[in-house]
């Protein structure tokens, strides 16, 4: 019910109060937080009247309707102000919807304090991107492994900084594999690294072939840019080592 990738999530949590999971679908991860008395409660929502159907069964199964409500929409239209929400998850979509969703309550995550926590299923980077130049701190990130695939959990806090304040230009390679997870020296968070690393060497090294083929070794942008991921990416590797 509860994979390593739910379970990451859920370590992540630690404000103890009322959690809004956006994107629920069966509401496994409320129910998980909520039996685990890691937080008091929790609104689940969803989009999907079907996904939001399988939540509220879940819940009712677990007879936690009095600390888990269901809300149907889209993001976090669902809520407001009375709601008390410290911690919102928003997992299992990609990075650009994830970060398009949070934009719309800008205001509201930033005034209230919020904690979020993110997994995106592709473009992780643009996630982090967001949240660099949207003034937020990436307080803590891993990578968490099921089902075969390889997922980014992110954590971050709005701070008082404005998206005119980005302080710096991050690299690429740091949006894309992120720096908390990059700097973590735990065995097991290195293995997890070392591997996606390798998935994306494999990728660029595919990408290269092709371009020498389509282009017949006329070097272009694109085929420069691969070469700079190549390295970075090599680069990432041997500091690991
Ligand atoms: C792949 S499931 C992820 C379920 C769960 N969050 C998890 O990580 O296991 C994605 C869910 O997001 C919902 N969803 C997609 N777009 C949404 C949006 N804009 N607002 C709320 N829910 C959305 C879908 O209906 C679906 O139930």
């Amino acid at each position: 019910m509860i994979d390593e990738r739910l379970k990451s999530i859920a370590e992540m949590v630690d404000r103890q109060g009322t959690l809004l999971d956006v994107g629920t679908d069966h509401g496994y991860l409320p129910v998980y937080l909520v039996k685990s008395g890691k937080i008091k409660a929790a609104i689940a929502s969803d989009v999907s009247r079907g996904s939001l159907a399988k939540a509220a069964q879940e819940v009712a199964k677990q007879k936690l309707e009095s600390s888990i409500e269901t809300r149907l929409g889209s993001g976090l239209e669902v809520i407001g102000e009375n709601d008390k929400i410290d911690t919102i998850v928003i997992a299992g979509m990609g990075g650009i919807l994830i970060s398009e969703l949070i934009d719309k309550r800008l205001d509201y995550i930033r005034k209230n304090s919020i904690d979020l926590i993110v997994q995106p299923v592709q473009s992780p980077e643009s996630v982090r991107r967001y949240f660099h130049e949207n003034g937020f701190e990436i307080t803590a990130e891993k990578l968490a492994k099921a089902d075969g695939r390889i997922y980014h959990i992110i954590k971050a806090k709005a701070g008082s900084r404005g998206s005119e304040q980005a302080a710096y230009v991050r690299d690429d390679i740091v949006f894309e594999l992120g720096e908390l997870i990059m700097s973590d020296a735990g065995s097991e968070s290195k293995a997890l690294l070392r591997e996606l690393i390798g998935y994306k060497l494999k990728e660029q090294h595919k990408i290269k072939e092709k371009l020498e083929i389509t282009e017949s070794g006329n070097i272009g942008e694109r085929y420069k840019e691969v070469l700079r991921k190549i390295e970075s990416l090599d680069e990432v590797l041997r500091k690991l080592d």
